[in-house]
């Protein structure tokens, strides 16, 4: 019988966009170092996919991920105000993704904030994110008023609200925070805050304590006292925000993971998106894609592979002392993977 090591797990993989194909060269070379047992299926998406196949998400990456439920995906490119539809969005949809699990923690002391350990939990399907939106046009301005409609259900909020708090137990947590706009939108996000308390009264109390919080508080909170927090959860457009800005606690979006979870398939990426202003320089930092990967490994219970993973970006960042640009150092992405992968060792 072949052992663990020698069986091959079958992974989709879309370099994406902008910084994609840099950082997601670096993330599978540390992988390679680190022997991790993928078999990669190289699929493309987004922008790429429109300039190669005509389409941002051609069918054959879907029939990849069909097949494989499991992708390591980097950023795609979306264009603003008009365009193609969010393909990343599409995936969500397509494969019922309906978890996006987001970690931030502070893996450089020293910064601005101290001890960071925060998990987003986004509803990753819902809310003002399903694109039912459109003009009417008054007179000769055809874009005289914009609408958008928002739909969040009960079996959506149930699903998403039971993730956090099974992953908040299974991980240890103490807390969890429900981020909503209840008092505005009372139909919209009451739903999540009313679903999230009965669900909570049901089944969970006293395995962990349960707060509530409006959304616009919590932005001020998170920066002025973010280890009041553990675990939040909340809907699609809040958590997307809110994502951005707890990265903003642990030295920006190079440092965020994300994991999109849900009935069909797993899909692992960076928060950030293609960062166009820096791609092609060679300059972007990889740990975000890199920690993704991690959270990948245990998501295939290679829980070793994992540890082992980010016991070596500890010691680049803080023995080695090797930084790229947006943390403060000089290191280039592939100075910072060279020193990544030695750090990895025989
Ligand atoms: P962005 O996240 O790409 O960039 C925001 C800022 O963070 C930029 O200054 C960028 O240089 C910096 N940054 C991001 N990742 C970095 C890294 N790894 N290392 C160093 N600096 C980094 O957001 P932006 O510019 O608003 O979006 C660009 C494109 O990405 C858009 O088309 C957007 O739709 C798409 N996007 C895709 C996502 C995905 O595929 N999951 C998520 C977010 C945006």
């Amino acid at each position: 019988m072949p052992s663990t090591a020698q069986i091959k797990i079958p992974a989709t993989l879309i370099h994406g966009d902008g910084i994609g194909p840099e950082i997601m060269a670096a993330t599978v070379a540390v992988l390679d170092a680190l022997g991790a047992p993928f078999q990669w299926d190289p699929q493309i998406a987004g922008l790429e996919g429109v300039k190669i196949a005509g389409d941002p998400l051609p069918a054959a990456t879907l029939t990849s991920i069909r097949n494989t439920r499991l992708a390591l995906k980097g950023p795609l490119e979306t264009p603003s105000g008009g365009g193609y539809r969010s393909s990343n969005v599409r995936l969500r949809e397509e494969f019922k993704l309906y978890a996006n699990l987001r970690p931030a923690q502070t893996l450089i002391p020293g910064g601005r904030f101290e001890n960071i350990d925060l998990v987003v939990v986004r509803e990753n399907l819902e809310g003002l994110y399903i694109g039912h939106e459109h003009y009417i046009q008054i007179d000769d301005d055809p874009h005289a008023v914009a609408m958008a409609t928002g739909i969040n259900t009960r079996q959506g909020c149930r699903r998403v609200l039971e993730f956090a708090f099974q992953h908040a137990i299974s991980t240890g947590r103490k807390k969890v925070t429900i981020v909503h706009k209840a008092n505005i939108m009372k139909a919209l996000t009451g739903i999540f805050l009313e679903t999230g308390l009965q669900i909570y009264q049901q089944k969970y109390q006293g395995r962990f304590v349960l707060d509530t919080v409006i959304i616009d508080a919590c932005a001020m909170k998170l920066v002025q006292n973010p280890w009041a927090f553990d675990v939040l959860v909340t809907t699609n457009l809040f958590g997307d925000i809110l994502s951005d800005l707890v990265a903003g606690l642990v030295g920006g979006l190079g440092m965020t993971p994300g994991a999109n979870i849900g009935a069909d398939a797993a899909i692992f990426e960076a928060v950030h998106g293609s960062a166009p202003d820096i791609a092609g320089k060679g300059i972007a930092n990889p740990t975000a894609l890199l920690l993704a990967a991690a959270m990948m490994l245990d998501h295939c219970k290679l829980h070793e592979l994992a540890t082992r993973l980010r016991a070596a970006i500890n010691a680049t960042f803080n023995i080695d002392r090797v930084l790229t640009s947006d943390l403060g150092g000089r290191a280039s992405t592939r100075e910072f993977t060279n020193a990544l992968i030695k750090r990895l060792g025989p």
